[in-house]
């Protein structure tokens, strides 16, 4: 009997010498958009790992100006971009600067120079980047969820189409592609999708709705940037990988599963047809998966502390309990009816949760506002990248709307 590969529909692998990227005489040219924030500064701790392996040559940071000066100081970068001009950026640094904000985020995603681009801006933002850094044929490695859950019909057809790899930063993402190496698609049972449940695990719904920005920031097992902490505190985080798992594996929904598991050590797993369950664990740093979707199919040597099991003594799981967070039951239905819904999902989402933490909103109203953006929208006859961009606009108002009519939502919380 021949081999048996896991042939995936979609191209989720750089194609690699045999011997693998530790073993070629060429540098990894890695772009970063979102520089300054938690996945870009941890990419470039990657990067400052393994100077023999990767060279920086383009940056976009948004309003951090200082730290990406500081970076394009260290890396010196052959181009950089922010959302808003750079008086501080020495002249000598040999690094050129892209003065508009998102033809510069553009121009940084499609750097000649670059094989690799890092998409680790937050939200909407890396929408247009992602799929202009695509066709101007580079390997992506994505971070930036919200992208795949917006326009993952559209990106992952024109990967294909391109044979470019979108490869999985998320950690539970990077886990079931390690989870699926060696296996054949068509074997696949399921996809299970590992959550830590947030800090209001164990909060009554009442308690949850009033829950305030600190108690919404304070994850038990991550650290991460703003929203996708509070993405996860809503479990809203949780649907929009499940989005982006569906998207990436070509996997009906239907076949994806959410388990709670408080340690956060596995990161995900896949049942088999024949009943094997392959999981993949780690200590939960996202160092890993960064280098990993840098690396891939290949590793590199880990520097800091590594799983100690002993240590742990028991791993757990649970049910999500969909009732107390209606955010990951609402993103099961989106990605269930599929088209714009998912777009409208994620915007409606962006928008509540800056609302949020802007101190404009109860937690609670989070979800009432993407559900009333969910009912609002009408889906387009077609959906191309033109649609989705007037799906983001026109949520974007709807939700603004919203909040501007106060006597829609609860009064806003102290703190
Ligand atoms: N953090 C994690 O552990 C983690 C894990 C898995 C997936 N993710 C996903 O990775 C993405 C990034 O998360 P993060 O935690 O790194 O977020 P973050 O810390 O808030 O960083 C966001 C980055 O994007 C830049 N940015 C913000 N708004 C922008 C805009 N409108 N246009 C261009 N750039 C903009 C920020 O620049 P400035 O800071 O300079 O303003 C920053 O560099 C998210 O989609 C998240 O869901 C994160």
């Amino acid at each position: 009997m021949g081999t048996v590969q896991y042939r995936p529909q979609t191209p989720l692998f750089i194609p690699l010498s045999p011997s693998g990227i530790l073993h070629s005489d060429m540098k990894r040219r890695i772009s970063i958009l979102g520089s300054t924030g938690s996945i870009g500064t941890q990419t470039l701790d990657v990067i400052r790992d393994h100077p023999d392996v990767f060279e920086v040559v383009g940056l976009a940071g948004y309003r951090n100006l200082d730290l990406l000066n500081q970076q394009i100081e260290e890396f010196r970068p052959l181009l950089a971009s922010a959302g808003e001009p750079n008086p501080q950026l020495n002249g000598d640094s040999g690094c050129r600067w892209s003065p508009e904000y998102l033809e510069g985020l553009t121009e940084v995603a499609t750097l000649d120079e670059a094989d690799t681009v890092v998409v680790a801006t937050v939200g909407a933002a890396g929408l247009v980047p992602t799929l202009a850094a695509l066709r101007a044929g580079k390997n992506v490695a994505l971070a930036n969820k919200e992208v795949l859950v917006m326009g993952g019909d559209i990106l992952m057809a024109e990967a294909r189409r391109l044979n470019r790899p979108i490869i999985p930063i998320d950690s539970e993402h990077s886990a079931i592609l390690q989870c699926l190496q060696g296996e054949s698609s068509h074997t696949i049972e399921k996809i299970v999708i590992t959550a830590s449940g947030g800090p209001f695990r164990e909060w009554d719904v009442e308690r949850i709705r009033r829950a305030n920005i600190d108690e919404a920031l304070n994850h038990p097992t991550w650290s991460m940037g703003k929203k996708i902490t509070v993405d996860s505190a809503t479990l809203l985080n949780k649907g929009l990988e499940v989005i982006e798992a569906h998207h990436l594996f070509d996997i009906d929904v239907d076949r994806i599963e959410v388990v709670i598991h408080p340690q956060s050590i596995i990161h995900s797993m896949v049942e088999f047809n024949d009943g094997a369950v392959i999981a993949q664990m780690g200590v939960p740093d996202m160092k890993v998966p960064i280098q990993y979707a840098l690396t891939v199919p290949d590793r590199l040597p880990r520097r800091d502390p590594t799983l100690d099991l002993a240590a742990l003594r028991q791993l757990t799981f649970d049910q999500p309990d969909f009732e107390k967070f209606p955010c990951l039951r609402m993103a099961f239905e989106a990605c269930r009816k599929g088209g714009g819904y998912p777009a409208v999902l994620s915007v409606a989402n962006e928008v509540s949760v800056d609302a949020f933490l802007n101190k404009r909103i109860p937690f609670g109203a989070i979800s009432e506002l993407i559900e009333a953006a969910l009912e609002h929208h009408k889906d387009p006859s077609h959906l191309d990248f033109e649609a989705i961009l007037q799906i983001d606009s026109q949520t974007r108002t709807f939700v603004n709307q919203r909040l501007t009519d106060k006597s829609n939502l609860q009064p806003s919380h102290p703190g």
